[in-house]
């Protein structure tokens, strides 16, 4: 498998045991659910699938001006702009992670799972994001991580930029410099000199398309709000610095490091209606969402997706810009992107509908407008505690097979997929939506022969969420953020995962109030 380790073997004369200890887990746990198990195979993922849970550093570690390390553009944002956070709150404290780690490191261990992943915070390892200093507090931190994992079995699974940029390379505009992209490189190379000898899977980026739709052309951190221009500023430098990373691993951290990939986030677009402009409007947007930054490095001609170069070439003319909106990539850059990683990290958590915009084009730039569709969700469809989550499982089916179609089969690995709901430990909705997701998911690989090789909840415990602050949770733990030591409680769905993990198969779970 290309990820690049060995996953521990499922125990075949387990079986049975695990019979004993969910209704062991029954008697003792008290909230009204009960597990129990088929093997049958249709319901169980191949052995060597692999199981894990995600978070950020900024959404969990706290200490943002601990030992040495820098400012990051969310510690000036939630700082300097309290009123854009939903509960005015920051990730001063979060989690309080970057103290509490072995806690947490416990919990992965309870948990059973194969995998961790977490992202290594910029600023907390080169303050001011350039090389000439680094802070040894910070590479201290992330050493100790790193070994509390080793000694409990479990594989780390690194992302270098998990949105929390440092504020000095953001004074001379972040993503949208193109000198960053060296910076970048700077600081992988760190990272390989570090860590490498820990870390077989690393990941660069998390979500180009949120940090820069949502960072560069909306109103989360930096909070440019420039769509249509600085979003796509901020994409070209993103797919320059992930190609060149991919480089520098390939010429010379070949022999230390197993594989390097990018998570990119991918949301079903599927048409409002059956009729030829909704199909058309809806293929457009899946180009402009994820062939913006899929396209360039998973096809097999590289470059932006053409509809999208059109698109953007066209409208930019008739706003009388006298060259396009979307930058151009040389030759060379085309070349050195595609094909520039060893698998593809999905996130993927919601559907919604897509119909074509039969408005007039404003003379206001935005990436909106270029992509020439109207967004919405369907009323039914069952809501979470995030106004864009809606559940759908069957959209993640079809985004697998969109993804296998559109580029050749990929090595897939879902680095994120997963529920809010307010606080509570007996979350049944939220298991009902792992049941359905890992349905949709296992039918992607056996019907449809989509190859996923591993599935990553999102998260390991409820976090900051950027500009929703606390107030959606996330977690298979809850977290008490009143308590002084930010208190962890399993919630019914880390026991339904840790089935899961630990069997390989989708537990069968019956809830009774
Ligand atoms: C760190 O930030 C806290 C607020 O979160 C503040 O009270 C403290 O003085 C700061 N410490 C340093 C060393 O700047
Ligand atoms: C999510 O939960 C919080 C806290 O209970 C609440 O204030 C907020 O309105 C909820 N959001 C949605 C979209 O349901």
């Amino acid at each position: 498998m290309s990820l690049g380790y060995q996953s521990p073997r499922r125990r075949r004369a387990g079986d049975m045991t695990w019979g004993i200890i969910a209704s062991m887990l029954f008697a003792s746990f008290g909230f009204g659910g009960t597990f129990s198990y088929e093997r049958s195979e249709k319901l169980c993922f191949p052995d060597d699938f692999i199981f894990g849970v995600a978070t950020a550093a900024y959404q969990i570690e706290g200490a943002w001006n601990t030992s040495g390390k820098g400012e990051s553009i969310w510690d000036r944002y939630t700082h300097e702009r309290p009123d854009r956070i939903f509960d005015h709150h920051n990730g001063d404290v979060a989690a309080d992670s970057y103290h509490l780690f072995r806690q947490d490191v416990r919990m992965l261990e309870y948990l059973g799972v194969q995998h961790y992943r977490f992202s290594i915070s910029w600023p907390r390892t080169l303050p001011s994001g350039l090389s000439n200093e680094i802070n040894e507090d910070g590479i201290r931190y992330y050493m100790e991580l790193l070994d509390e994992l080793n000694s409990h079995g479990i594989s780390p699974i690194v992302t270098m930029y998990h949105w929390d940029l440092p504020q000095a390379l953001q004074d001379l505009g972040g993503w949208t410099n193109p000198i960053i992209a060296e910076y970048f490189v700077d600081y992988a190379r760190v990272l390989f000199d570090h860590f490498g000898d820990k870390v077989n899977v690393w990941l660069t980026f998390n979500e180009p398309l949120s940090f820069c739709h949502d960072g560069y052309g909306g109103l989360d951190a930096p909070g440019a709000h420039s769509s249509g221009f600085e979003d796509y500023l901020c994409a070209h430098n993103v797919l320059r610095a992930h190609g060149m990373v991919y480089r520098l691993y390939m010429d010379q951290y070949k022999d230390k490091i197993k594989s390097v990939g990018i998570t990119l986030d991918f949301s079903w677009l599927e048409p409002a209606t059956t009729s030829d402009a909704d199909q058309k409007a809806a293929e457009t947007a899946r180009q402009f969402y994820f062939g913006w930054f899929a396209h360039p490095i998973f096809s097999k001609t590289g470059d932006y997706p053409p509809i999208m170069r059109e698109r953007v070439d066209t409208i930019s003319k008739r706003q009388h810009f006298t060259r396009s909106r979307l930058p151009s990539f040389t030759p060379e850059e085309v070349e050195m992107i595609r094909g520039s990683s060893d698998f593809l990290g999905l996130n993927h958590y919601t559907t919604y509908l897509i119909a074509k915009n039969k408005g007039k084009i404003s003379l206001t730039p935005s990436f909106e407008a270029d992509m020439g569709g109207i967004v919405s969700q369907k009323k039914e469809w069952p809501k979470s505690n995030s106004t864009w989550l809606k559940v759908v499982p069957w959209g993640f089916r079809k985004s697998l097979n969109w993804v296998r179609l559109a580029y050749d089969n990929p090595t897939v690995f879902i680095t994120e997929n997963g529920m809010s709901l307010e606080r509570g430990l007996k979350d049944s909705r939220r298991i009902n939506y792992l049941d359905g997701y890992l349905k949709a998911l296992l039918t992607a690989m056996t019907k449809d022969n989509c190859r996923v090789v591993g599935y990553t909840y999102w998260s390991l415990m409820d976090n900051f969420e950027w500009t929703r602050g606390f107030s959606e949770r996330f977690g298979l733990y809850e977290v008490d953020y009143d308590s002084p030591n930010k208190v962890r409680t399993a919630r019914s769905s880390a026991e339904y995962f840790k089935q899961l993990a630990q069997t390989r198969c989708i537990p069968t779970w019956n809830y009774t109030v």
